[in-house]
């Protein structure tokens, strides 16, 4: 880190951020975004500066009835020049879907515990890494790009903390034997911190330095910025963000929202880093969705506004200016 600012002062550095809220976001969801709503809000993503969009997710639709229209989403959006549009994929069938509508990367899942692995995919992580193992020849032999998430990186909400050692194996095999191009480490439900985050972080950029490494925090304890930081610091420079902070696993009790897209790149453009987002563009696009998921959304962006939105003073402040100056000098003085 450069030592004049260490993290806080970005000097134009980039961080690229990748949207998650039209899986993670949508798949917690209980209301159906119609499809081209869906596709709608793909293509502002991407004019946005969105350079990877986790589009969807080629599950079982009795499991993730919100996503049961992955295939025609991924077949009807825009395709913006240099955007990854990346897909989840947690088995062989979900494999052979999404490379038939055209999906550039193949989002592959498992656990870190196997708790989690066997109430979200129902295998043991045995068999999900078997698994995966096959999902990944398909993919290589189809060019489609691979890359890892590994849920409950930093803690499980049945099993409490995974040791490194752990979380180091899991990736050992996707790196070293399925030839990921990406790993993800998964904050499924918001128990990282940030002394855990820049350890974990530093571990695995000082073993696979040329391995693309993305951190993924949901905000569920309010540490997630303050884990994005803790991972800049630590040398990270991909983060998976969501829409208007929706999120959450359906399978991980207690789960909530993902750190906010429109929060994260707020903070880090006050900070000077690069990521290439045009802010007004992502807001207006996070403005869209309580009217599509039938709710408010956690985005302290779209309540509060950007710092400097500054408000229209109150209209009788002249008046007050006035009565105050006139005042002053008859105030007593306020006690030491
Ligand atoms: N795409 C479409 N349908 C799928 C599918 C896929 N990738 N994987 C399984 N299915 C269907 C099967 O065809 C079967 O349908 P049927 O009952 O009409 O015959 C049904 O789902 C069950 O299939 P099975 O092979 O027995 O899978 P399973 O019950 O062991 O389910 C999962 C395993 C993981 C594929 C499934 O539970 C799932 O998709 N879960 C969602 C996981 C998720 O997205 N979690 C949150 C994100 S981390
Ligand atoms: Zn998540």
């Amino acid at each position: 880190m450069n030592a004049a600012g260490g993290v806080w002062q970005g000097g134009g550095r980039r961080i690229a951020l990748y949207e998650v809220g039209m899986r993670d976001g949508l798949q917690a969801e209980t209301a159906f975004v119609p499809t081209d709503e869906k596709i709608a809000l793909i293509d502002a993503l991407a004019d946005a500066g969105m350079r990877k969009i986790e589009a969807t997710a080629f599950v079982s639709p009795q499991a993730i009835p919100a996503l049961r229209d992955a295939s025609a989403v991924l077949r009807a959006i825009g395709r913006r020049p240099g955007v990854i549009y990346s897909a989840l994929v947690p088995n062989a069938g979900g494999a052979e879907r999404a490379i038939d509508a055209g999906a550039d990367e193949m989002n592959l899942v498992m656990s870190a515990s196997e708790s989690h692995n066997l109430a979200n995919l129902k295998m043991t992580r045995a068999q999900s890494f078997e698994a995966l193992s096959g999902v990944s020849r398909i993919a290589h032999q189809a060019r489609v790009r691979v890359n890892i998430s590994l849920s409950c990186s930093f803690g499980c909400p049945m099993e409490g903390d995974m040791s490194e050692a752990t979380v180091l194996d899991g990736c050992a095999r996707f790196i070293e034997q399925f030839g990921a191009q990406g790993v993800t480490l998964c904050d499924t439900t918001g128990m990282a911190y940030p002394g855990q985050v820049f350890a974990l972080t530093c571990a695995l950029r000082a073993r696979w330095p040329g391995t693309e490494l993305t951190l993924h925090f949901h905000d569920t304890r309010g540490m997630g910025l303050a884990n994005v930081m803790a991972a800049i610091d630590a040398g990270a420079t991909r983060f998976d963000v969501s829409l208007g902070g929706l999120g959450g696993c359906p399978y991980a009790p207690g789960a909530s929202g993902n750190v906010c897209s429109e929060g994260i790149a707020h903070a880090l453009e006050c900070m000077g880093y690069d990521t290439g987002i045009d802010l007004a563009l992502l807001i207006a696009a996070a403005q869209r969705l309580p009217a599509l998921v039938g709710h408010a959304i956690p985005s302290q962006i779209v309540q509060a506004g950007r710092r400097l939105d500054v408000h229209p003073p109150p209209s009788d402040l002249d008046a007050i200016r006035a009565r105050a100056r006139a005042h002053a000098h008859t105030r007593p003085r306020p006690r030491a």
